[in-house]
C-alpha cells in the first residue's frame, strides 16, 4: 500500500472502452467523455492510440489540450514513431504521460513478435529511453504480463524502471488470472523486482472470466497502488475492470481495503449514463452499481425492510453514486427554473439554451406522463444536450411517426423523417409495429443495414413509463448500436433506430481512418 493508501485510477474508457466491438466516438463525443471523468476526478486518463489513426490522433490532442485537471495518456507500441506521435498528441497537456506496451509472455514473443526475450529487454529499454527525452512521466506494460515468466517479467520491470519508467503496469491481458493467483503474481513481482519502489505498481485487468474487479482488488491487498479500469466495464472482448466496482468496493467494504481513490461518487451515475448512451453500449440491468436493478427490491420482504431501514438490504446508498431513484421530479407547471434546480442538484450545469431545450421536452413529457422522474430527466438530457453538440453524424432526424396495429389487420406505418434537413416521407407494412417502422426508415434513407439486436428497458416503473430502446445493427462489414427513448416504445425504437444510421454514416465516413489491426504490438 502507499503511504497515502490512495489508489490512482486509470480510465481508459476512451481506448480500451473504445475497442469495444460497434464503438466507435467521434472527437466531439470524446471530449464530452473526458470532462465528465474530469469531474469525476479520475487521475490519469487515457485518451486513445494516436499513431493508429488521424482521428484518433486529433481526440488525444484535443483532450490534452482541454483538461487541464488530471493527467491526459496516449499509447504507443515501442517504437520511436508511435512515440514520437503519441509525444506530438499529448505535449500541450498539463502532465502528458507516454504509454508504452511490449509483450513479455512467450507465447506473445513466440507467435507474434518472433523475438528473443534478449531483444525485448532491448526493445524496451530503447523505447522508455526514447521517450525519456520528452517526459519523464512514462508508463510501461508488459503486455500479457498474466501468462509472462514472472522472472522474465521483472527483469523486464527492472530494466525499464531503470531506463526512467515511473509507472509499470501488470495488464491480465487475456483475463485469465484468478484473485489468490493473481495476488501471488503481484508478491513475487513487489519481492523480485529490485527498483520496484522507484516506481508505482499498476493492474489492468480483463474480464474474461468475470473476475477482473476480484483480481484489482487481491493485487491492490498486494500493494499495487494504480488501477486501470473503464466506466461500465466496457472494452475488449468481456470488457475491463468497471470503475465503479473498484471505487464503491473500497468505499464500501473499507475495514478490510483501508485505500481511498480521489472519484466524487455522487457522479458516477451520470458518468456511466452518458458512456452507455454515446458509446451505443447498452448497460445489463443487473449490472452491479449501475445497472438499472442495481437498487431494485422485488421481493415484498425486501421492500418491507427497506421502508423500515435502508441498510437491511441495501449496502450502498443510491445518493453515494447520485442515484436519485425514484424522486418525483417536479409537476408538468415546473418552470424552467425549477428544472434548472433540479438538474443541477442531478450534477448537471447546462446552459440556457440547452435549459430551454430540455424544459421544452420535459413539457411534452409531463403532459404524456403523471409523473417524471429524475431518471426520465436525465433520458431527456443525454437525448437533448449531450448527443447534439458537434455531432457531425446526424444526418436522419425523426420528424413524425404514425403506426396502425392491432388484431386482425396488417400493422402499416408511415414515418417522416428530415435527411440533410430535408423532410422525407414514406410508408411501410410490417410483421408488427416495429418491423413497419423500420421499413420504412429504411426505405426513406436509402440504408440497407441488418439487425442484429433489438432491447427494450423500462426507464422508470408504470405502463406510462419510458422505453429505452437499445439497437444494433450492421452494414458492410460494420456494427454499429444506438439509442432511445419515448414513453410510447415505437416512437423510441424509432428514434434508435435513427440513431444507429447516424453513428453508421460517421463510422462509414471514418473506416478508410480505422486499423485494421489497432493493437499489434
Ligand atoms: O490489455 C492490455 O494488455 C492492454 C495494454 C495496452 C495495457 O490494454
Ligand atoms: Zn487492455
Amino acid at each position: 500500500m502507499g503511504s497515502s493508501g490512495k489508489i490512482l485510477i486509470f480510465d481508459t474508457t476512451l481506448r480500451d472502452g473504445e475497442q469495444s466491438p460497434g464503438v466507435s466516438l467521434n472527437v466531439d463525443e470524446k471530449s464530452q467523455i473526458g470532462r465528465q471523468l474530469e469531474k469525476l476526478g479520475v487521475d490519469v486518463l487515457e485518451a486513445g492510440f494516436p499513431v493508429t489513426s488521424p482521428g484518433d490522433f486529433d481526440a488525444v490532442r484535443r483532450l490534452a489540450g482541454e483538461l487541464k485537471g488530471l493527467q491526459v495518456a496516449a499509447l504507443a507500441r515501442a517504437s520511436q514513431k508511435d512515440i514520437d506521435t503519441a509525444w506530438d498528441a499529448i505535449k500541450g497537456g498539463a502532465d502528458p504521460r507516454i504509454h508504452i506496451f511490449l509483450a513479455t509472455s512467450d507465447i506473445h514473443l513466440r507467435y507474434k513478435l518472433r523475438k528473443t526475450r534478449e531483444e525485448i529487454l532491448d526493445m524496451a529499454r530503447a523505447a522508455v529511453s526514447h521517450a525519456k527525452r520528452y517526459t519523464g512521466n512514462i508508463e510501461f506494460s508488459a503486455e500479457d504480463a498474466g501468462r509472462s515468466d514472472l522472472d522474465f517479467l521483472c527483469r523486464a520491470f527492472e530494466t525499464v524502471i531503470d531506463a526512467g519508467a515511473s509507472t509499470v503496469n501488470f495488464p491480465d491481458t487475456v483475463g485469465y488470472a484468478v484473485p489468490w493467483d493473481f495476488a501471488r503474481m503481484i508478491r513475487y513481482v513487489m519481492e523480485h523486482t529490485t527498483n520496484i519502489h522507484k516506481a508505482v505498481l499498476s493492474v489492468h485487468c480483463h474480464n474474461d472470466l468475470g473476475l477482473a474487479t476480484a483480481n484489482v482488488l487481491a493485487a491492490i491487498n498486494e500493494g499495487a497502488t494504480q488501477v486501470e479500469c473503464t466506466v461500465n466495464g466496457i472494452g475488449e472482448r468481456a470488457g475491463n475492470t468497471a470503475m465503479e466496482e473498484v471505487v464503491m468496493a473500497i468505499r464500501t467494504r473499507n475495514d478490510v481495503l483501508p485505500y481511498s481513490t480521489g472519484i466524487v461518487t455522487k457522479h458516477i451515475m451520470a458518468t456511466s449514463r452518458l458512456v452507455s448512451l454515446l458509446t451505443g453500449m447498452a448497460v445489463q440491468p443487473n449490472k452491479a452499481i449501475v445497472g438499472v436493478n442495481a437498487f431494485a427490491h422485488e421481493s415484498g420482504i425486501h421492500q418491507d425492510g427497506v421502508l423500515k431501514e435502508r441498510t437491511t438490504y441495501e449496502i450502498i446508498d443510491p445518493k453515494d453514486i447520485g442515484l436519485a431513484q425514484g424522486t418525483l421530479v417536479l409537476g408538468k407547471h415546473s418552470g424552467r427554473h425549477a428544472i434548472k434546480a433540479r438538474l443541477e442538484e442531478m450534477g448537471y450545469r447546462l446552459g440556457d439554451d440547452e435549459i430551454e431545450r430540455v424544459s421544452a421536452r420535459f413539457k411534452a413529457l409531463a403532459d404524456k406522463k403523471k409523473e417524471v422522474f429524475s431518471e426520465d430527466l436525465e433520458a431527456l438530457v443525454a437525448e437533448e444536450v449531450l448527443r447534439i453538440p458537434g455531432r457531425v453524424s446526424d444526418r436522419y432526424s425523426l420528424v413524425y411517426l404514425h403506426v396502425a396495429g392491432g388484431s386482425g389487420i396488417r400493422p402499416t406505418a408511415t414515418v417522416a423523417v428530415e435527411v440533410d434537413g430535408v423532410e422525407m416521407s414514406g410508408a411501410s407494412m410490417g410483421a408488427g409495429p416495429i418491423d413497419a417502422a423500420f421499413k420504412a426508415i429504411s426505405e426513406i434513407t436509402k440504408t440497407k443495414s441488418r439487425l442484429l439486436r433489438f432491447s427494450v428497458n423500462s426507464i422508470t416503473g408504470g405502463t406510462d413509463a419510458q422505453g429505452e430502446v437499445s439497437v444494433r445493427i450492421e452494414e458492410d462489414g460494420l456494427v454499429v448500436t444506438g439509442q432511445g427513448a419515448d414513453p410510447d416504445i415505437i416512437t423510441a425504437s424509432a428514434k434508435a433506430y435513427l440513431n444507429a444510421l447516424n453513428r453508421m454514416e460517421y463510422r462509414k465516413a471514418n473506416a478508410s481512418q480505422k486499423p485494421v489491426e489497432r493493437m499489434c504490438s
